[in-house]
């Protein structure tokens, strides 16, 4: 925690440094500095390259998910001819999890004009929306942006901002989860409720358990570090826990996949992600598929193309079911053989 506020304060002096001097405005964020040229002068900065497009980056946490989606989506911009450094300049900023530190991020790009900004997640979209009025927004993994007031739109989003979706499967899991522990009851979630993707995943999982005739008891937490008091009481009442994906949760993941051994329950999770960080199992999508289509829509904008007439893209099709089996091992979970042949069963280790 100390650290994030010590990043917290870091990222607001360089915004406020980038403010003084926009000529040189480089960024720093939590996770790498930022390429610059470093054979040129100063005065031959990519701001005074005409040619050179700027992209911005804004990632709500480090997370593995948050960061699998970046990685992909800078592999995949690449691929289509944009390097960083030469014909674009790349600035990356890592929001450490706090909705200030979006705010003065969002600034710095409205003073160091973009040619377009990336949000990865949904409370950086939401923070992105007042950059809308100059610069177009490409939002990444927002898992429902009409509830999260982003478009209203779709098919022609219609606030500025286009993007990917990680709809989640929330029917498709707990079916797993049932079909794998079929004796499960009561059912826990854990979530933040500060993040409207996990307020959606949470009307689902309501709507769920009424029609399977399940009990549901729900924990809310504001920060990662109430994750481990939260999972702890949480397990003392209920047969296993689900938590969708919640960038809170997901930030602090193995502590609950501990909790989980120690209580000898399942969690069943909503990200590929959360399964490698030791959750049981999940049904969802190959989240490196969601960075690639985002770079392909900061292409097209790039080249021109307007926001309305760009769809959002919801991720929901190509699913596969995801299973740690060193997690099933350790709580004495026998997977069955009809999801294990299953073409889209993919198995997970701990320690990989
Ligand atoms: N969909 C999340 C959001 O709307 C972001 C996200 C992507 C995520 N992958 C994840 C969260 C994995 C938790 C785990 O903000």
């Amino acid at each position: 925690m100390n650290l994030i506020k010590k990043l917290g304060i870091i990222a607001i002096g360089a915004m406020l440094m980038a403010g003084c001097t926009p000529k040189s405005a480089t960024t720093q964020s939590g996770t790498e500095s930022l390429t610059t040229e470093s054979s040129k002068t100063e005065s031959v900065t990519a701001d005074t390259n005409k040619d050179m497009k700027k992209i911005g980056v804004i990632q709500l946490v480090e997370h593995k998910s948050l960061d699998i989606i970046y990685n992909s989506f800078k592999d995949e911009l690449k691929n289509l001819g944009y390097v960083d450094g030469e014909n674009v300049k790349i600035t990356f900023q890592n929001a450490q999890g706090d909705m200030s530190n979006i705010t003065s991020i969002v600034q710095g790009f409205e003073g160091d004009k973009q040619d377009v900004v990336v949000g990865i997640a949904t409370p950086v979209a939401q923070g992105a929306m007042s950059l809308t009025k100059t610069t177009p927004v490409v939002f990444s993994a927002v898992t429902d942006p009409i509830g999260a007031g982003v478009l209203t739109d779709m098919n022609a989003p219609d606030k500025g901002m286009t993007g990917t979706s990680d709809a989640v499967q929330i029917d498709k899991i707990m079916d797993l989860a049932l079909e794998i522990t079929p004796n499960v009851k009561k059912v826990g979630f854990i979530y933040n409720p500060g993040e409207d993707n996990s307020v959606t995943n949470l009307g689902l999982l309501e709507k769920y358990v009424k029609e399977k005739n399940l009990e549901l008891e729900t924990v809310s937490i504001s920060t990662s570090a109430d994750l481990q008091t939260a999972a702890a009481s949480l397990f003392e009442k209920v047969d296993m826990i689900f938590v969708s994906n919640d960038n809170t949760v997901a930030e602090a993941m193995p502590i609950l996949t501990s909790e989980a051994i120690k209580a000898k329950k399942p969690v069943y999770v909503g990200a590929d992600s959360m399964v490698m960080d030791g959750g049981l199992a999940t049904v969802g999508i190959d989240y490196t598929d969601l960075g690639k289509e985002t770079a392909k829509m900061v292409d097209e904008i790039l080249k021109g193309k307007p926001v309305n007439e760009i769809p959002v893209k919801v991720f929901k099709d190509d699913l596969f079911i995801y299973v740690n089996t060193d997690t099933a091992k350790a709580l004495g979970i026998e997977i069955p053989d009809s999801i294990k042949n299953d073409k889209k069963f993919v198995e997970i280790k701990s320690n990989k």
